[in-house]
């Protein structure tokens, strides 16, 4: 009987099918395993299901043992896990894509609408009872209709996140490290630039690419200078996409008009000069959270871990 270590609670109940055959040990606590238990926890198990706060790295790999066979992520991210280690080690990595496109885009585009008409600001003034009344010039934000959004990772979500935001009749500017599939650039009638145009031209940019050695910090003071001083920054990666510091000073100084932000650099804390600002929208990492989509993302980690188990292929596995 295989032993598979489940680290956090996962919804739905995917672990009926993990227990049905093998040696379950499932921590049905909604809060990340701390990491002194999860290197004790993990000694002996042929798979974990991991989420993306448990770091999977050498040490952890090598607390597991050498009969660890599958690291399945819950997440499409896994910039949590040493890819090289685990290859090293044999280990099949996989993530969950596809199933928290559509969650992940209506979260960014809930971001653009918060954050282009100051929402955030307008829902803590009701909220807090400051006194407020309907005028002509009062909560101005700004419209959708002819302006450019600029997505920067033009991958699944962010071609997704596009397509909401051309219904929305936004121009759309792409710009990434791959091409991206030509049929959904022509589709939105979009055009493929660099990262440094998108930036000058996009009066939204929207942050969906993986964090990588390249791509941390790849939004710093020099990128958020080339933006315009009217344009909002939208971030549902990976918060160390993105130059926290930088990004206050930039909004400090006006040369960026607001954000909004899903992701942190170093979760769950929040740089405190974003905490005290009307022009930042901030969210608790909440991109795929829906019953539906997380349901998803937890059935296909379980999937292939009883894939692996049962000697055939990974259903989506994380290539090094
Ligand atoms: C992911 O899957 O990478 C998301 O950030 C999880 O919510």
């Amino acid at each position: 009987m295989a032993r598979v270590l489940v680290t956090a609670r996962l919804p739905g109940d995917p672990t009926e099918r993990l227990a049905a055959d093998h040696d379950l040990m499932y921590r049905d606590v909604d809060a990340p395993m701390p990491r002194d238990e999860l290197l004790v926890r993990v000694a002996g198990v042929d798979a974990v299901v991991a989420v993306l706060v448990d770091r999977v790295d050498a040490e952890l790999l090598d607390a597991a043992g050498s009969q660890l066979t599958i690291v399945a992520n819950v997440a499409v991210g896994y910039d949590n896990v040493d890819l090289a280690a685990c290859a090293e080690r044999g280990v099949v990595l996989t993530n969950t894509p596809g199933v928290l496109t559509d969650a992940t885009a209506d979260l960014a585009m809930a971001l653009v609408l918060m954050t282009t008409r100051g929402l955030g600001a307008a829902e803590r003034r009701v909220r807090t009872g400051e006194p407020w009344g309907w005028s002509l010039t009062g909560h101005l934000g700004t419209s959708l209709r002819g302006r450019t959004l600029g997505i920067v990772g033009p991958g699944a979500i962010g071609l997704a996140t596009a397509r909401r935001a051309k219904a929305f009749g936004m121009e759309i500017l792409l710009a990434g490290r791959s091409e991206p599939d030509p049929r959904a650039v022509e589709g939105l009638g979009a055009f493929v630039v660099g990262l440094l145009e998108v930036l000058r031209a996009s009066d939204v940019v929207s942050l969906h690419c993986p964090l990588t050695a390249e791509t941390r910090h790849l939004i710093a003071a020099d990128e958020l200078r080339a933006m315009k001083r009217t344009a909002h920054l939208v971030n549902t990666s990976r918060g160390p996409v993105v130059d926290e510091g930088a990004l206050v000073a930039a909004l400090e100084s006006g040369e960026i008009a607001g954000a909004g932000l899903d992701v942190y650099e170093e979760e769950p804390r929040v740089h405190p000069g974003l905490l005290q600002r009307e022009d930042v929208v901030l969210l608790p990492h909440v991109g795929s959270a829906t019953l539906e989509t997380r349901s998803a993302m937890a059935d296909l980690a379980v999937d292939n871990v009883l894939a692996v188990l049962a000697g055939r292929e990974p259903l989506t596995p994380v290539r090094a």
